[in-house]
Order: C-alpha cells, then structure tokens, then sequence
C-alpha cells in the first residue's frame, strides 16, 4: 500500500463549521453518558451529538485503561441490564488477548428486552410495523410481542429446539422475523438470520455451516411491485445442504395469497401461526454472558462466508449505546431503514430499541419508488420518530428523486433530532446536502460500523469542528482505533497517511467473540497481520483533527448499496461457467450504490456463443442472488497479469474508474491494459 497520498486533497475533504455546534454541552449527568439525550430541544442545534474534547478524551480514557475500563463496563451493566446473576468480574482476557466480558454473569436478552419493560410498558408499541409495498401497517404492544414470543419459544421446543441449537431464519421484513429471533433468545437457542436477497445456493451454504434444527421462514417477499415466492429456494436450499433435515415453520402472509402466491405445505412445514398458538408460554432462560446469542454470515476472501458469533454481553453495549450514541430517552421511537437480515437490522431493529423501552419502525419498503422518494419523511412524521439510521446509498436515492428535499417541506419531521448514516463511506457531498436541507436542528452523523462490531466503533464529532465530509469522526467509548502501516507494523500518526485500520484488544462487549465453527480462521482473518490487534480490513487515515476516514477495504470485499459483497466470490461463481477458464470481478463506483460489481471475463478458445455475457449474470444472479447488484460483464481477449500469473486486479479497477494508475514492473504483458481500456470505453 502507497504511503504518503494525496487523498485528502484528492477525496476533497470539507471541513465546516456550524456556529450553532459551538454551544457548549449540558454537563454531563453520568460518567457514562457521552450525549445528553434532549427532548425535542430544536434550539439545541444537535449539539448534543457532539461533545468537546475534554468530555470525550476523559470518557474514552475510562472506557480504554486496564482497571478503569473493567470499572466502566461494569457500571453500565449493572445499571443497564437486568442479571439473573449480576457478574462478578467484568472481563477475562485470554492469552491471545481475545476477550470474555461478564464472565460469571447471567441474563436473557428476551428478558431484558420485554418482560422487565411490562410493569411500565404493557401497552406502548414495541414494534410499529409499516410496509409500504404491502400497503398495511400494525403496532404491536410490549404485552402482544411478549405473549407472542413467549409462545414462539415454546413452539420452538416442540420442534426439539434446545439450549445451543441453531435456528436459521430467511425472512421478509415483517413483526414475525423479530418474535422468531427474540423467541430463540429466551430459550438460547442460537438464531442465524439469512439476507432475502441471497439466492438458494448461497442459502444452502449458510444451511450447510449452521445445521438448523428449523428454518422459519415466510411464503414470499415483497420487492416494489413483486412477490417473491420464498419456498422455492427454501427448498432448493434444504436438498442443497449438506446437514440433517430441519423442520420448517412457514409464515403464510395474506399480501402473497392476494397475489397469487400458492404453497403446498410439506411433511416437515408448520404454520408460523399454529406454532405460537400450540406453543406454551415459556420463561426466559438464564444463560451466560458468554453463550452464544447468534451467528450472522459476512462475506469473507473466499467464496465460503464467514459465521461472526455473538454473545448475550451485547445487551449491555447494545443498551448503553441508545441513550449515549444515539442520544434516545427511554420510550422514544427509532426507525433504523435496514433490513434485518444485515447486522444493523439486528441490532437497531430489533435487540437495542427494545433493550431501551422503545418504540422500533420496522420498515418493509424502498427509500424510492414505494411509492416515492418521501416515504421516509412520511413515517417520521406518522411515528413521530426521534432518531433514523439509513444508508448513504438510501440517502442519494431520496435526492435523485426529491433534488431539493420539497417533501421535507410536505411532511412535519419537528420530532426528529438526527439523521445517522453508516454502511459504506458517505461522499461528503450528500452528507452536505442533506445537513443543508435538514437544517441545523437535525445533524447528519456518519458512523463506522461492521458486522463484526454489532455496534458504531467510530462516530464522535467535536462540537468546535463539527461535520467533517468524508469522515465518521472519532472512535467511540470502548475502542483504541489506530492506523497501522501494513509493512512495518508501525502506528501512523500522520494525517493524510493511508494504513490499516486496527483496533487495539481487547475489544469492549458486543464485539465478535469468534467465527462459528472456525476459530482458526478468526484468529487467522482478524488477530495474525498485526499482533495484538483487530484487523478491520478496512483502510484509512486520520485528518488534522484525528477524525478518522474510512477509504476501502484491503480485502477483496465491495459495497454494493450499504451491502458487504465478497469479489472472491462472484468470481468462483463466474469460473462455474464452461467456457470461462480465467475472469476478474472489480466494484465500479456508482453515482446510487456507490459501486457496483463489473466482471471481465476471458472465454476459451472453442467457444462460439454469443450470449457468455448474460449467462455470467444470469449464474450470479442464481448462485448468489440479486443482492449482488451484477449486471454489466465484458468479454476481454485477456487479463493483465504479473509474470507469476497473479490478475492485476487493481489496474483494471483504477482504469475502470478512471483514475490514474500505474503497471507493476512485474507485468506479463503491458499491452493487455489496452483491451482493458477498450473494454471500459475509455
Ligand atoms: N429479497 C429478494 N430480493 C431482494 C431483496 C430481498 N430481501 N432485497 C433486494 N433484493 C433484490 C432487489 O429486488 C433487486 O433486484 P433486481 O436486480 O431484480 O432489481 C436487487 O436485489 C438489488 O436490490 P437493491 O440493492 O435493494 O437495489 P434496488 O435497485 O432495488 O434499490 C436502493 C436501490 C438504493 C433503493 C436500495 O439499494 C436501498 O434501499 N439501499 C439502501 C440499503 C440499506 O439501507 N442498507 C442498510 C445497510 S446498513
Ligand atoms: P458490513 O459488515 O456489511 O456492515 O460492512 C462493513 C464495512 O462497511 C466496513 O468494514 C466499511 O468498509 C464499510 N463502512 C461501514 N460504515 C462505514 C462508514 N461510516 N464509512 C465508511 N465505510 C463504512
């Protein structure tokens, strides 16, 4: 990796600031408390979400030093979470400095995340369901979601789930994909949640790691005007995978019967509704901090997804998040646009509003086009919601369609205090739209965040510099974010100096405890290249502020629309094709889901078709499925390579993009580029 660049001039950076940031911060109530929530306080200026210096450096202090950090963690989960035994110590720290927090602790996430909020909470929302491409919408009360997974966990036995065994969901965004996680949490079982958007294969991949005991699933999905019939792959899946036979809870919705959507239940299907209403009501098991809460696939370098393993000690991080990082009260409402098949959906959909008392908008729809570009202003202002978390991606859609945010205007968004986006890397120039067009009163907070995190690691802006475009600011409580050159190992303090983004263990509670099935490959992914540290496979630097700037990934991952997609695999897939012996997968930015795959593809010499180029989209659309976003691949008559055969990955992604770049003195063949840059038309 180059060393000193040009990338704060060339990402064109924009510092500004807003006088109304520089009002000083109420003092804080808690030691723990790093934004103070304010109740429709427009005056504030949001300036609550941005501490000054000495507030911050004392709390991540406390959070980092061995002895003191121990004393931080503690007080929060005693004063967050509800134990069945309150833990004794807080951290245990393994010789490769992995970590166990609250290791004599017992809890239940169910437990803390509903039955604790009944006494005060029975009839407030815990979820209000909006589905925009279904056209209905429900609320269901803390009492109703109780009642329901209480009785889901008991269906759930009766299917033979216990303590440890895995449960895999493939689900819509419907109530019930939040009743089938939190029922498998009241009874540890170990839920895996699989994205809609992966096709069959992928599916059959995840069923083949995780060996569910059952799949609870839905007859189909909605995609804008679609219906995607679920069974089909659910199936496919099962004779796929090589595991024992799950049973399978179905959820039968009346939006796939009024479109026609048929299913003849199997031998091993079950209703999703009978399940409930057999099922006995079941209490909250106490289970440890440290046993598994859920696995959730992310893409790895290879085409073999990776299994991130989580224990119950999130709920204390999870908690302790709402009110400090996003700045709710108890009780407020939260829309988080994500899906929960995606770490946020977990988190911010689901476990961490209702941790918190409130009210979570599950949201079934698109930014755009369901039916417009106002869709989410209207839901804030229906739900009178208090903060939203989407994707950039989501963000330039909303501004294709709506350039000068006129539905703003249309709808009352008074009760909205931030806009926090996370995902991918948020081009400075949306973000300062939308600060623009959102006014003062709601600052657009970018965060960094990955599905090994389970929550923000970076995202703390100074009240004395305010928003900086391109960056999520500065590290969070709990994390020693550092840039690390990858050749010496060393720290850079530099800024404008790309490196390594790592994190110095060990890491705070919620984090990833290890890949399920394969602690080999965690140590391997994440602790080897630099000892002592988390690998973020992310790379970045610091700017004059030590706000940090998230640039790529050193893997060979892309983001596609806020989704993390491994390039490793899309070219396994292409390489199932016949007649295709050698091809490379790049991501190309893009003006709406910042890139998008392309691949280049080299056929061999007998082949006469004329349509490789549709069946490469065609395989990846199958094998991996429509979230992949692939639909450009190019014939070349050769790839650019090293004289040892390695494809030169980089030079095509840098001519695709139009950026300047520079052939290896290793290079087979220099003049191969040529076709490259035909390929691209440029
Ligand atoms: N089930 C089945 N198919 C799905 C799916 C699901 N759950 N989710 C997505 N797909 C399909 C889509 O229908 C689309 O198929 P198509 O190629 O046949 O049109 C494809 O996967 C790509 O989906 P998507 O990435 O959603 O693209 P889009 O063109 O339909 O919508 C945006 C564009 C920008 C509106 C959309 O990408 C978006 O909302 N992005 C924000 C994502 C986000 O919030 N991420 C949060 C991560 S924290
Ligand atoms: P995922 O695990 O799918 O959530 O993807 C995580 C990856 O998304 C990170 O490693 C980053 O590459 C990228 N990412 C997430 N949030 C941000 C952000 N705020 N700025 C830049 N990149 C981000």
């Amino acid at each position: 990796m180059s060393t000193t660049l040009t990338l704060l001039a060339k990402h064109r950076i924009l510092t500004r600031s807003h006088s109304l940031l520089a009002h000083r911060l109420c003092p804080a109530t808690s030691s723990a408390t790093l934004h103070q929530p304010v109740r429709n306080n427009h005056a504030a200026g949001g300036q609550n979400f941005r501490p000054e210096r000495t507030e911050y450096a004392n709390l991540v202090s406390k959070s980092l030093l061995p002895g003191e950090r121990e004393e931080f963690w503690m007080s929060i989960a005693n004063r967050e979470i509800t134990w069945t035994t309150p833990p004794s110590t807080a951290l245990s720290i393994s010789p490769s400095g992995t970590h166990n927090w609250f290791p004599s602790g017992t809890l239940n996430m169910s437990q803390n995340c509903l039955d604790r909020h009944l006494p005060s909470r029975s009839s407030q929302a815990a979820i209000a369901y909006h589905s925009s491409v279904g056209g209905n919408s429900r609320s269901i009360t803390y009492e109703e979601l109780l009642n329901d997974v209480s009785k889901f966990a008991g269906g759930l036995r009766s299917l033979g789930v216990e303590k440890g065994d895995r449960v895999l969901l493939y689900m819509p965004m419907v109530p019930e994909a939040a009743v089938a996680m939190l029922a498998c949490a009241r009874i540890g079982a170990v839920h895996s949640v699989v994205f809609g958007g992966f096709a069959a294969k992928e599916l059959a991949v995840r069923i083949t790691d995780a060996s569910p005991k059952v799949i609870v699933t839905a007859d189909c999905g909605l995609e804008r005007a679609r219906c995607i019939p679920y069974m089909p792959a659910i199936n496919e899946a099962i004779d796929l995978a090589d595991s024992p036979e799950p049973s399978v809870v179905v959820l039968r919705r009346p939006e796939g019967k009024a479109r026609g959507v048929s299913y003849e239940m199997k031998e091993r299907d079950r209703c999703f509704y009978e399940t409930i209403e057999n099922g006995e009501v079941t209490a909250p098991v106490p289970l440890s901090a440290n046993d598994p809460l859920y696995t959730i696939y992310t893409s790895g370098t290879t085409g073999d997804p990776k299994g991130v393993l989580r224990d119950n000690a999130h709920a204390v991080h999870l908690k302790y998040s709402m009110s400090s990082y996003y700045s709710l009260e108890e009780g407020e409402t939260f829309f988080a646009a994500s899906d929960i098949g995606w770490v946020v959906g977990h988190s911010y959909i689901v476990y961490a509003p209702l941790l918190h008392g409130c009210t979570s908008v599950l949201f079934e729809g698109k930014p755009v086009g369901t039916p417009d570009a106002a869709e989410y202003w209207r839901i804030i202002e229906r739900y009178k919601v208090n903060a939203m978390f989407t994707a950039p991606t989501a963000l330039r859609a909303i501004r294709r369609d709506d350039p000068e945010s006129d539905h703003t205007k249309d709808h009352d968004i008074s009760s909205l205090r931030a806009c926090f986006v996370a995902g991918e890397r948020a081009d400075p120039d949306t973000i300062r739209h939308f600060e623009e067009k959102l006014g003062p009163s709601i600052p657009v907070v970018d965060h960094w965040w990955q599905t090994e995190s389970g929550s923000p690691m970076c995202g703390v802006q100074f009240s004395d510099v305010g928003t900086v475009g391109g960056s999520c600011g500065l590290p969070l409580p709990g994390f020693d974010i550092q840039i690390l050159n990858p050749e010496t190992k060393e720290r850079i303090t530099a800024p404008g100096v790309l490196g390594s983004i790592a994190i110095k263990l060990p890491l705070p509670p919620g984090f990833m405890t290890t890949l399920y099935n394969n602690n080999e490959r965690y140590k391997k992914s994440y602790l080897e290249t630099f000892p002592g540290y988390y690998d973020a496979g992310d790379a970045g630097m610091l700017d004059k502020n030590g706000y940090i700037h998230i640039m790529e990934r050193t893997d060979d991952a892309i983001n596609v629309a806020g989704h993390r997609i491994s390039t490793g695999l899309l070219e396994e897939t292409v390489l199932r094709h016949p007649n295709i012996p050698e091809c490379a997968v790049i991501g190309v930015n893009d003006s709406l889901k910042g890139v998008v795959p392309v691949a280049l593809f080299v056929v061999s010499g007998n082949c006469k078709s004329t349509s490789i180029a549709d069946d490469v989209i065609n395989l990846v659309r199958e094998h991996v499925g429509p979230v992949a976003s692939m639909k450009t691949a190019i014939e070349v008559q050769a790839l650019p390579k090293t004289r040892s055969g390695k494809i030169l990955r980089q030079v095509i992604r840098k001519v695709a993009n139009g950026e300047e770049y520079k052939l290896p003195g290793t290079i087979e063949d220099a003049s191969v580029v040529d076709g490259i840059i035909e390929a691209f038309g440029k």
